[in-house]
């Protein structure tokens, strides 16, 4: 039996949205797509009101949690979470065929410090998450959201910035990366104007080597795209 729960994404639908950083694509699962979230169970975390998610709850142990939002296909995300174990991970998503994908992969390797979540990133930090509790976030080539009109519907704006702040534990990061320059402006900028957090690299930081190239990243650097990563860290 499916859980229902897999199906809905988000607290509050249409235009009462909460954020609209993301256009709603499929939402059924064919016959592999059950078989996937059948066998990978274990894998998958649901939005549960009242029910809070950290380390202990989702895995049992005290390691740092980071959440990455927007995980796409989640092949950095796998990669990430096997060479950098020290740590846990939450990947938040929307996109149904990116969670199964995921979830097909992780299962098969068979992590104990992963876990998958399909709903609207917003909803869940603010409702699932204790401020001061997280250890890092990693944004990899959010949509752009390209003509001005659009801009509105970016993640990054002040009001996710400072509610990915208040999530972060002392000296916790929000590692972001885009192959959008303008976006890239914006969002270091909104970071220079918030006195919660501190740069250490000043401006654009250097490429962190434990990072693998995304798929949307592929996709940029084809075009020729230049890519902009930014990482800040919480006093
Ligand atoms: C351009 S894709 C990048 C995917 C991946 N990080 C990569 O680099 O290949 C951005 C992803 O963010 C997801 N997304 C946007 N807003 C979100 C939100 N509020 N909660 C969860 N996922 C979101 C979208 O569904 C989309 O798959």
């Amino acid at each position: 039996m499916i859980d229902p729960r897999i199906f809905k994404i988000e607290l509050r639908e249409g235009r009462e949205r909460t954020i609209k950083s993301y256009v709603l694509r499929s939402n059924v699962l064919d016959d592999k797509g059950e078989k996937v979230l059948e066998e990978a169970g274990k894998y998958v975390v649901y939005y549960e009101d009242g029910t809070l998610l950290n380390s202990r709850t989702l895995f049992g142990n005290d390691k740092p949690l980071i959440i990455e939002i927007g995980f796409g296909m989640g092949t950095a995300t796998l990669e990430i979470a096997r060479n950098r174990d020290a740590y846990n991970y939450l990947g938040l998503e929307v996109y149904l065929d990116g969670v199964i994908k995921l979830l097909k992969r992780l299962n098969d390797a068979s992590l104990s410090n992963l876990k998958v979540m399909r709903f609207n990133a917003v909803d869940v930090l603010e409702h699932m998450i204790s401020d001061g509790s997280i250890a890092g976030f990693h944004i990899f080539f959010p949509d752009p959201w390209m003509k001005k009109k659009h801009h509105k519907r970016r993640l990054m704006n002040p009001d996710f910035i400072n509610l990915l702040i208040d999530k972060l534990d002392r000296g916790g990061y929000i590692y972001f990366v885009t192959d959008w320059v303008e976006y890239a402006d914006e969002v270091l900028s909104l970071f220079n104007g918030n006195e919660r957090i501190e740069n250490p690299h000043k401006g654009f930081a250097p490429h962190i080597q434990w990072r693998p190239n995304t798929k949307f990243e592929k996709k940029g650097l084809e075009k020729n795209h230049e890519v902009r990563e930014i990482w800040v860290e919480k006093k």
